[in-house]
């Protein structure tokens, strides 16, 4: 689930390791370590809590060496503890192991290891890797390391070396990403490219059920039946500035100011204004396929779901597809009818998120058309769609999203242009539509120019406990994500309710502790929304309403506004969105929270 980085070259590795951890902190983990070793002496080296903590133990022990491993965990079996923290030792302290994800069958294992006289150190279930690596150990450690693995179910990225060779380090994937990275007389790997990128831009992905060797002067890769793999390493454009605050307090805050780059970055290439319609190349390849779809299902988690409930209202007003939206921990164990009328739209940042990956192999298996919308290049999810799009957002590090989830909204109306164009749109139409995506990102730097204001507001908002947010239509999900956002930051409760829904049972919560955040745009719900705030301003319910620029009534019905400018109703909400982000932020910030690293919350959840 969290995180892993290992160095081997001629640099001290206790420095690159550490650095290369603070990089994943963003991650969310509640402990970290890491075994250094200079050929003769290993150092472990293992604390709870946060990377500072255990850089200052380190301090103390002073761990020397030009090969390592380290590790950020989210326990998933045993609590947060010094000895469940990785890298996990054996009985003899002779192989050193770090881990991402879940050994599933480990109790059976750990059930034969006992009864042969083995005894444990932690509650963790990588433990049991450990020391079946040691049990089949004749001298080649990746060999042990294969013949470990047939046995095992689940889901692990690992990295591993052996007391003996301190000059190689083991790794395998099967459905936790770890990455290489090639260096100039240098190696490193990890689980996410950020923490490598400080070192180099030239890198390979592992895939499942692949092994690599990283020696002093070269590596390899096979997969566990022992065959070469031969990859080309890939240059990563993101540049390390890109991962860093530039200034800003949080992660978050710097990208919510980076949404007018992140639209511009997403419509980039892909409109074509004369015909309006856009071109996505990435679909190119399933064009004709898609256009003679009948039900498109969006399958993602989160934030990402909110996403796809938007691209259901904006694709039933634009093509003839017929649109159902699914949670991807659901949509995994339905029994859905997914055929080759069916298309699967996965849409996730991270490209890794275990059930959205889970529910697109299950309907890769159904015959259905799979295709991905995701951020992280080269990821898992991007590798096993057929075709698909990238946000081309650069990284998003705060743990709750903010430019993805704009960049999705856009992505998607693309999508339903081109199906569109192609179904029921005119070209008049056509043309409205990316007109107004064009105006986009002007609109976004007006509303967050008005950050200070949105502050202000905030600030008045920040001890109230409960808040329900309310909209209509393509507004709805966007209070279900205005809703999130608060909640994940802030560890405040808040709902998102189609404001339709509110007289059907939360209406009874409104009292003046219990504001309201309503989403009122001028469209044909406006009148609608009028009455329901209405509804709860007659039970003393304080509103903040997100409204339309040169709506001169909306003051005289709610206590505070946030203005927004105007677009088309289609993407009126991706406006309405920016406001409620800073509104969390501000609140989360007035609270002292953690904003970037939340607690209990990981940016990707690899487990199911
Ligand atoms: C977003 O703010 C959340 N942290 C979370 O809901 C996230 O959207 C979800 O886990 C899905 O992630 P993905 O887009 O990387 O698949
Ligand atoms: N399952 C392992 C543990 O609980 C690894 C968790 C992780 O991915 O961080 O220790």
């Amino acid at each position: 689930m969290c995180g892993i980085v290992c160095y081997i070259g001629s640099k001290e590795a206790t420095p690159i390791l550490i650095e290369g951890l603070k990089r994943l902190e963003y991650r969310g983990y509640d402990s970290a370590g890491l075994a250094v070793t200079d050929g003769k002496e290993t150092c472990l080296v293992k604390e709870v809590g946060k990377v500072s903590r255990l850089e200052e133990k380190i301090k103390e022990d002073s761990c020397r060496g030009t090969m390592g491993i380290a590790h950020t965990r989210w326990a998933t079996h045993g609590r947060p503890s010094v000895p469940n923290a990785h890298p996990q030792t054996g009985e003899e302290d002779k192989v050193f192991l770090v881990h991402n994800g879940i050994i599933e069958n480990y109790l059976s294992l750990k059930e034969e290891l006992l009864k042969k006289g083995h005894t444990f150190n932690s509650e963790t279930d990588t433990e049991v890797l450990v020391h079946l690596i040691e049990e089949y150990y004749e001298g080649d450690l990746a060999a042990a390391v294969k013949k470990v693995l047939r046995l095992v179910q689940g889901t692990f990225g690992i990295a591993l070396f052996h007391r003996d060779s301190p000059d190689q380090i083991v790794l395998a994937r099967r459905g936790s990403p770890l990455i290489l990275g090639i260096g100039e007389n240098e190696y490193l790997a990890a689980s996410d490219v950020n923490a490598l990128l400080r070192h180099t831009n030239q890198v390979i992905h592992l895939k499942d059920n692949e092994l690599a060797i990283l020696n002093r002067d070269d590596f390899s890769i096979s997969d566990f039946q022992d065959r070469r793999v031969i990859r080309e390493a890939e240059t990563i454009e993101w540049g390390q500035d890109a991962a860093d605050k530039k200034g800003f307090d949080h992660y978050m805050l710097k990208e919510i100011f980076e949404q007018p780059d992140a639209v511009e970055n997403a419509l980039r290439g892909r409109l074509l204004e004369g015909e309006g319609v856009s071109h996505l190349g990435g679909l190119e390849g399933v064009l004709d396929r898609l256009k003679a779809m009948e039900r498109i299902h969006f399958v993602s988690c989160g934030t990402s779901y909110y996403a796809g409930l938007l691209a259901r209202y904006i694709f039933e007003k634009v093509t003839d597809f017929s649109v159902e939206v699914e949670y991807a921990s659901e949509f995994r164990y339905r029994n859905l009818r997914l055929d080759e009328k069916t298309a699967v739209l996965a849409i996730s940042q991270s490209g890794e998120t275990a059930d959205t990956l889970a529910a697109i192999r299950e309907a890769k298996r159904k015959g259905a058309l799979c295709l991905g919308l995701v951020n992280v290049v080269g990821s898992t999810i991007a590798k096993e769609t057929e075709a698909g799009v990238y946000n081309h957002a650069g990284p998003e590090i705060g743990v709750a999203s903010t430019k993805v989830f704009l960049s999705q909204c856009v992505i998607l109306t693309l999508m339903a242009l081109l199906v569109g164009r192609y179904q029921r749109l005119s070209l008049t139409e056509g043309l409205f539509i990316t007109r107004a995506l064009r105006k986009l990102p002007g609109q976004l730097r007006r509303i967050l120019d008005q950050a200070p204001r949105i502050e202000e507001i905030a600030r008045r908002y920040a001890q109230y406990h409960n808040f329900l947010y309310i909209g209509r239509l393509y507004n709805f999900p966007i209070a279900m994500e205005g809703a999130l956002k608060l909640k994940e930051i802030s560890y405040l409760h808040a709902e998102g309710y189609a404001a339709g829904e509110m007289k059907h049972g939360p209406i009874s919560l409104i009292d003046p502790d219990f504001p309201t955040v309503a989403i009122v745009p001028r469209d044909s719900t406006y009148e609608k929304m009028i009455n329901n705030i209405q509804e709860i301003k007659a039970r003393d319910g304080k509103v903040v309403a997100v409204a339309a620029e040169g709506d001169s009534e909306i003051a005289g019905h709610v206590d505070d506004v946030i203005s927004v400018p105007r677009s088309i109703d289609i993407l009126q909400p991706l406006l309405n969105t920016i406001p409620l982000q800073l509104f969390a932020y501000y609140i989360a910030r007035e609270r002292g929270c953690d904003i970037d690293k939340p607690r209990n919350l990981a940016k990707s959840v690899t487990v199911e």
